[in-house]
């Protein structure tokens, strides 16, 4: 089995055959059944976080170097903090994202769906005077269009960063910077890319330490709120270095993995606007597909684990992905299936002490850019019938492609009219 690229019938396998299983190439124990990974994310204190942010492909020293040389370093903060300074960190955190402060976001993000969805559109008009042809002569492959980089890439950058009062940022230098430190401390990555990587991920602490110490304590930005807390910039480049990756690459994968996921279903993408569907079918693309496939764990003291011993000082891979597909939890878990009444089960955001912060944000974002895209193109569908190019890093798998046809019948109407109709019906202030 390829850990950075598993099929669904790798993880049966192991929960089947091995469900506490010690992978030689990585030495890693991989645990893969639901009920066993739950317990793990449940008992911070036997099964610690922090090799949470540790790279899978050890850094060389003449790597580490570049990043010491910009003062790079990733103390415990968040997710990777079994300490007690987590606690406060985290109320800290939590306070840009209250479920009020989320939904009052709905609006804007509908907003920037729409934005997207136009430029889509009018290219798609431009291009076709006659009405047959399509989008060809900008993309130059046969009508199609890849949702990726015009919907899906972008928008949780702009959302995340509004979400923290965090403004003048140049968001294409943020994807940059977090898809090279996703690699870099996820990736199967060979030493001369390494170097590449590490350029970019210290290019990266350096500006975030630079806008800290910039920062001004009564801001109501995220930085200025760390400054006005005392925390040391040392460890607020790395809370931000970890959230400002984190809160926005992990909700464009989650983008891409519901676009393709809907989309490949027989008559699902047609009723995303009853109340209710675009929501469910996020929970089912969050337990089937799970953009964050794997977390880790290191074991604090020897543990049994489904009848398994494993020593102290041991890192675990969570399995999530094989949490969510594990037929004594899910029926039928690979039916992709938005009427499952118990899909919110799932594992895919953690549990526990350290569950996801932003897990409120990434469903509404999904919802709004499902709904919208939908109303708004109500006969797009998949260009191929292949399956798409995937993200394989170890924790991180999603569609690096969505390419659809837009289909010849549009929402004349376009954005803004609905849009005005869904902040009154009150979508998602009722959240
Ligand atoms: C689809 C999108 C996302 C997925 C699948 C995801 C998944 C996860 C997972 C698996 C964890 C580890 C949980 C654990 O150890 O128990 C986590 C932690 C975290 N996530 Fe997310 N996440 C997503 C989006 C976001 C967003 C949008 C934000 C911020 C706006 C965010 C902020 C965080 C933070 C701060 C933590 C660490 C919490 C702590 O240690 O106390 N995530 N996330």
């Amino acid at each position: 089995m390829d850990l950075f690229q598993p099929e669904p019938a790798d993880l049966r396998s192991l929960r089947e055959n091995a469900p506490v299983h010690r992978d030689e190439r990585t030495g890693m124990w991989l645990v893969s059944r639901y009920d066993d990974v739950r317990a793990v994310l449940a008992d911070p204190r036997r099964f610690r976080p922090d090799n949470a942010l540790t790279a899978v492909t050890p850094i060389p020293g003449p790597v580490l170097r570049v990043l010491a040389r910009a003062g790079f370093s990733l103390p415990p903060t968040l997710a990777n903090n079994g300490t007690d300074t987590h606690a406060a960190l985290r109320r800290l955190v939590s306070r840009f994202l209250t479920p009020a402060r989320v939904a009052a976001l709905g609006p804007r993000i509908a907003e920037l769906t729409a934005d997207r969805l136009d430029r889509l559109d009018r290219l798609d008009r431009l291009h076709r005077p006659d009405g047959l042809d399509r989008l060809d002569r900008t993309d130059g492959v046969g009508g199609r269009v890849d949702l990726h980089p015009t919907l899906a890439r972008g928008l949780p950058a702009i959302v995340l960063l509004e979400a923290m009062g965090i403004r003048d940022v140049d968001v294409e230098a943020l994807k940059a910077w977090s898809t090279a430190s996703l690699e870099l401390f996820w990736g199967d990555v060979a030493v001369e890319r390494q170097h590449e990587l590490a350029r970019s991920a210290a290019a990266f602490h350096q500006w975030l330490t630079s806008r800290i110490k910039a920062a001004d304590p009564e801001g109501d930005d995220l930085f200025g709120a760390l400054r006005a807390q005392g925390v040391p910039v040392r460890d607020a480049a790395g809370l931000c270095y970890f959230l400002l990756i984190a809160g926005q690459e992990t909700t464009t994968q989650l983008l891409c993995a519901a676009l393709h996921a809907v989309l490949r279903e027989d008559g699902l993408w047609s009723r995303l606007s009853e109340p209710g569907v675009a929501a469910a079918c996020v929970e089912e693309v969050l337990r089937r597909d799970p953009p964050v496939s794997t977390w880790r764990r290191i074991t604090a003291e020897p543990v049994t684990l489904a009848g398994v011993d494993v020593p102290a000082g041991e890192p675990l891979l969570l399995m999530l992905a094989g949490s969510g597909s594990d037929p004594d939890v899910f029926a039928e878990p690979e039916r992709f299936c938005p009427a499952r009444p118990d899909a919110r089960k799932h594992l895919a955001f953690g549990f526990g002490r350290h569950f996801c912060l932003g897990a409120g944000l990434a469903r509404l974002e999904a919802e709004v850019v499902l709904r919208e895209t939908a109303r708004r193109f109500p006969a797009l569908r998949l260009a191929s019938a292949e399956p798409p190019p995937m993200l394989g890093l170890l924790s991180f798998r999603a569609p690096l492609s969505v390419q659809v046809e837009l289909g010849d019948q549009h929402d004349l109407a376009g954005g803004r009219p609905a849009l005005q109709q869904f902040v009154r019906a009150g979508g998602v202030g009722q959240r």
